[in-house]
């Protein structure tokens, strides 16, 4: 890669000095270099489109820049130069040797002119996404770009995002805007939670009553888990899925990004959808409805669960892997990527232990308990992906009891499910609740909506998915998944993912050595401006304070925290709002005074306030001490 590098090197480009204007790239290059000189930058921006490969990126790219609010021409040649303020050039290298990654890239900016080289169509979509955020949002004055040359390749070759359309369903311009978006961070596989309790999302032409009766449960409103039954004659209205064709649609849109999609249907748990439609599938043979986010399982303090409902497929009944060799074939022909998810995840086995079919297979196959079963169960739908020409990956839970070879891992109950799996010699990708849980909360509770657990920015952004007793060659990346129960519309999936998905592409991109927090937030800063300019809200809890209390000695404390470099905390108890002129918050724990005083308290930086004035009540923080 040096050689390749060395080829086009500049003269003139010096190491970049503090006084000049930089970039806020997200994720971090691996190598960015300044020169002294600038390139004016207009209007106008012409793209060389001269390679026969290139056809699609040329056309992203110059519609990103209209988008972006620029006049875009594409030509053959560089002729046009001096008519446009930025002419875009890049070219296919073939025949070098790239490092690591066909993803790698090239960029160089000098005299008004943006260079990608690449071996790959790939690595020159991922410079592009570099230079247009290199390019700011047109707003009809000219800027000056500083010259620099960027080299460029990822760390891990798996950087995931995850959707579940199942417990909401978005439409296939939704999943298209997702998917777009995520481009723009260099990520490169969409995993596509595409069914569950509370919906089956895709069609397969074989089984239509899993579209016709899976697709649709009866509408609800209020929190996840508490919603009322279906009444009897209800009619199920709420839902929809994907026809193949569209499916078709989406994939071909995510391949012109390079980015690969992993369907997941995930069995043998989580499927009351497909059992709405099968109800003979399951031991007890129901339910007869889809979930509509009524209350079906119970967990406990010490981690387990019940089931209410048994979501789960019977094992021991040959009709399910009929049933499943059908939905697997089609999915198989419909994704051209190598993996599709299987699920695998938190089965509640106590409705096999009480069936006979179960226990008979068990006594047949010398399985000792429902873990056995489990593992008996996911190997099998290892076959059958297989025979599909394709490798099964699923989460965690498929490695108890022993899992096929070839088959991957998702670690999503922490990392210690993966380091095992590498262990004995599973591809994984890490996924931990701790730090990728996008559906998390990300703020202090009296400011987002509290669900099952809390996960900040700053904690996405400590995640190395390389732990340590791992067999690193084994770990194909990481991913944040973005579970739906709470989350109903586009806007708000945008606004939970962002920024910790800044944070996870950083992880997964850049040089685990080269990270910092506090260059980080001031690329996350800027990037959170571009999201504004497109009317798009995504989380600034970043900007808040944080508090926590706890009882000590009989008082009652109240911690107050903020992740934001350089920042002040200011706080009141006496119902005013803070300001500059207001207590400065000093890292000791405030004791809570007598009366029916409010905490307020906010995060001020440079003489301002950065973020949302947080208030609770002298019951709330009493609350918050138990
Ligand atoms: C999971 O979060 N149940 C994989």
């Amino acid at each position: 890669m040096k050689q390749f590098f060395g080829l086009f090197f500049l003269l003139g480009i010096c190491a970049h000095s503090w006084t000049q204007p930089t970039y806020h790239i997200i994720p971090l290059p691996v190598s960015i270099s300044y020169g002294k000189t600038q390139s004016q930058l207009g209007k106008s921006i012409c793209i060389i489109n001269n390679s026969p490969e290139l056809q699609e990126e040329s056309k992203y790219l110059s519609s990103a820049l209209q988008e972006a609010g620029y006049e875009v021409k594409l030509t053959e040649s560089n002729k046009d130069k001096n008519v446009v303020d930025l002419l875009v050039d890049f070219t296919l290298v073939k025949n070098v040797t790239l490092p690591a990654s066909t993803e790698a890239y090239e960029l160089v900016l000098q005299n008004s002119v943006i260079n990608i080289k690449a071996g790959s169509e790939a690595g020159i979509f991922r410079g592009i996404q570099t230079a247009l955020q290199m390019i700011p949002f047109h707003k009809g004055m000219s800027v000056k770009l500083p010259d620099c040359r960027i080299e460029d390749f990822p760390r891990f070759q798996w950087r995931g995002l995850m959707l579940d359309v199942s417990r909401h369903f978005f439409s296939v311009a939704e999943v298209k805007a997702y998917i777009d978006q995520m481009a723009r961070y260099k990520f490169n596989v969409f995993h596509w939670h595409l069914t569950d309790d509370e919906g089956w999302r895709i069609e397969i032409k074989s089984l239509p009553q899993l579209t016709e009766k899976g697709a649709w449960r009866v509408p609800r409103t209020g929190k996840f888990g508490t919603r009322p039954w279906p009444l009897p004659d209800e009619k199920p209205t709420y839902g929809g899925f994907y026809t193949q064709d569209e499916i078709k649609e989406v994939v071909a849109f995510a391949a012109e990004r390079h980015i690969t999609i992993v369907p997941e249907i995930d069995v043998p748990g989580h499927s009351m959808a497909l059992l709405a439609a099968f109800p003979e599938l399951s031991t007890k043979k129901e339910p007869k409805y889809v979930s509509c986010g009524f209350k079906f399982s119970e967990w406990y303090p010490n981690g387990t669960f019940e089931m209410l409902v048994e979501n789960m497929l019977n094992p021991a009944d040959s009709r399910v892997y009929e049933v499943l060799d059908k939905i697997f074939g089609e999915v198989a022909m419909l994704f051209p990527g190598s993996y599709i998810h299987a699920g695998g995840d938190e089965c509640d086995h106590r409705y096999w232990a009480k069936d006979e079919s179960c226990r008979q297979l068990m006594q047949r196959e010398g399985l000792k308990d429902g873990v056995d079963l489990q593992s008996y169960f996911m190997n099998k739908i290892n076959s059958i992906i297989e025979s599909k020409g394709k490798k099964m990956i699923g989460w965690d839970e498929i490695l108890h009891g022993g899992l096929a070879e070839g088959a991957a891992v998702m670690s999503w109950r922490g990392m210690k499910g993966g380091i095992e799996a590498t262990r004995l010699g599973h591809k994984v990708v890490m996924s931990p609740t701790t730090h990728a849980y996008l559906d998390y909360t990300q703020g202090d509770h009296s400011l987002e909506f509290p669900i099952y657990s809390d996960l900040s920015l700053k904690k996405s952004y400590t995640l190395d998915p390389i732990p340590q007793g791992a067999d690193s060659s084994l770990i194909m990346g990481g991913q944040g998944n973005l579970w739906t129960e709470h989350i109903p519309t586009l806007s708000h999936a945008f606004y939970m993912t962002y920024p910790r998905a800044f944070a996870l592409a950083e992880t997964l991109w850049s040089k685990q050595e080269s990270k910092s927090w506090p260059n980080f937030i001031s690329r996350v800063e800027r990037q959170m401006v571009r999201f504004d300019e497109k009317g798009r809200s995504i989380c600034k809890s970043l900007f808040d304070p944080w508090v926590r209390v706890k009882k000590k000695n009989n008082g009652i404390f109240c911690a107050i925290e903020s992740e934001l470099p350089e920042a002040q905390i200011r706080f009141t108890w006496d119902n005013t709002f803070p300001d500059m002129s207001s207590p400065l918050y000093t890292g000791e724990s405030l004791e809570l005074p007598d009366g029916e005083v409010i905490l307020r308290a906010a995060v001020f930086k440079n003489g301002r306030q950065a973020g949302r004035t947080l208030s609770l009540s002298r019951s709330e923080i009493m609350a918050r001490a138990k």
